[in-house]
């Protein structure tokens, strides 16, 4: 059970060690000493364990258990809010190999969140994904190269993009890999949820997240491995699409998913039932040819970049999240930029290098 030391909130964060979780955790304990915030997490991620003592020093309890697993998700008892963080978040998880890892956890494992929710109450947030959108139809989109990067031909649009990027009302149909495909399954169990048992949920489907404590590899968190090669040494290769190095995604700070998560600790009102596309958008959008250039800049490394021009299944050459729907819902919108964010990431693998590089550098 969470001890709420006679606290007026408690909220619960799965896959609380993690990345995105752990950093909710910290913020949300840090801003609302009325909270009993807990993180729950198996630890599976590498690095994930790093994050304990930062966890500790904030005043989150820590709680070793597995969604897969109902019976460690009953010993939380009640929570007023739970934020689903916890996934195998990888896009290329189970491709050529055993699927079950992340249909369970991804799937099964939140499941079990909300049936934890059914008996006892509590709001849900769940983390899902950009991934839930149709590859096949993301393939297609109209893209020029503009300088270092691919951009939408100007004026183009059609259902669901336009210049601003990617609109909720994209489709969803075809293959989406296994991992996307688990957060559109669960995004409809929610549905039913809702309408079954008046679940209060909300769904935010964010693009590439990163931050400090993101513990990059090249399949998922590219954003700080390429940073943390540039930092400490090692190979980086532009894989796909030409190995060009025009690939774009926007990015989010986690601070500022953070902010917009924030006020849903007093409840989650109007964004019940919503779903969400979540990122940085166009202005925080960058190449992986440009963010070499701001890594270059960071670290005064020149690290000679390879290139393996065949493009990797699930992959696509171009995603930026129109986030004008929650704009105006929330009046919520990013607040960080590219250069910020990545200074703040950079800052993090100085200061935490001897823990960081054994992780994050080449030999890892
Ligand atoms: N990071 C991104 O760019 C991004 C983008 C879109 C969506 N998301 C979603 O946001 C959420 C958080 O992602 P993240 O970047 O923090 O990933 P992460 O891998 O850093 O964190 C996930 C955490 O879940 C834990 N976990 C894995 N399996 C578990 C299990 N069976 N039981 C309990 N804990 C388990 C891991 O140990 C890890 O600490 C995920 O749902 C992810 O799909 C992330």
């Amino acid at each position: 059970m969470i001890s709420d030391k006679g606290m007026t909130k408690r909220i619960a964060i799965t896959g609380g060690a993690g990345f995105v979780g752990s950093n909710i955790a910290c913020m949300m304990a840090r801003d609302r000493p009325d909270c009993a915030v807990v993180a729950f997490d198996n630890l599976k991620r590498r690095g994930s364990e790093l994050t304990l003592g930062h966890l500790k020093t904030a005043g989150v309890d820590f709680v070793h258990g597995d969604v897969r697993v109902a019976s460690d998700i009953a010993a939380l008892g009640s929570v007023d809010l739970m934020i689903e963080c916890s996934a195998e978040p990888s896009v290329l998880a189970g491709h050529d190999s055993d699927p079950s890892y992340v249909l369970d956890t991804n799937l099964n494992g939140a499941l079990n969140c909300m049936e934890h929710l059914r008996r006892t109450g509590g709001e849900f947030i769940f983390l899902s994904s950009s991934r839930v959108y149709s590859i096949p139809a993301l393939m297609d989109l109209p893209l020029i190269s503009a300088g270092e990067r691919f951009e939408i031909e100007p004026g183009a649009t059609g259902h669901g993009w336009s210049e601003r990027g990617i609109a909720e009302r994209f489709s969803t149909t075809g293959p989406r890999s296994l991992y996307g495909t688990t957060k559109l399954a669960v995004e409809q169990f929610i549905d039913e949820y809702r309408a079954a048992y008046d679940l209060r949920a909300t769904i935010l489907r964010c693009g590439v997240l990163t931050g400090p404590w993101q513990m990059g590899k090249v399949d998922q968190g590219v954003i700080t491995l390429w940073l943390a090669r540039h930092v400490y040494g090692g190979a980086l290769a532009y894989i796909g699409h030409g190995g060009e190095g025009r690939q774009v995604r926007d990015l989010l700070h986690v601070a500022d998913l953070y902010d917009l998560i924030a006020p849903l600790a007093d409840g989650i009102g109007q964004m019940d039932g919503c779903v969400y596309n979540i990122g940085g958008g166009r202005t925080v959008s960058v190449s992986l040819l440009e963010l070499t250039a701001h890594c270059r800049r960071l670290s005064g490394r020149d690290l000679e970049i390879s290139a393996i021009p065949e493009t990797r299944p699930n992959d696509v050459a171009y995603f930026v999240t129109d986030t004008t729907q929650i704009e105006t819902a929330t009046g919520w919108r990013p607040k960080r930029g590219v250069e910020e964010t990545l200074e703040d990431i950079h800052r993090w693998l100085i200061d935490e290098r001897t823990q960081l590089e054994p992780i994050l550098g080449d030999t890892a």
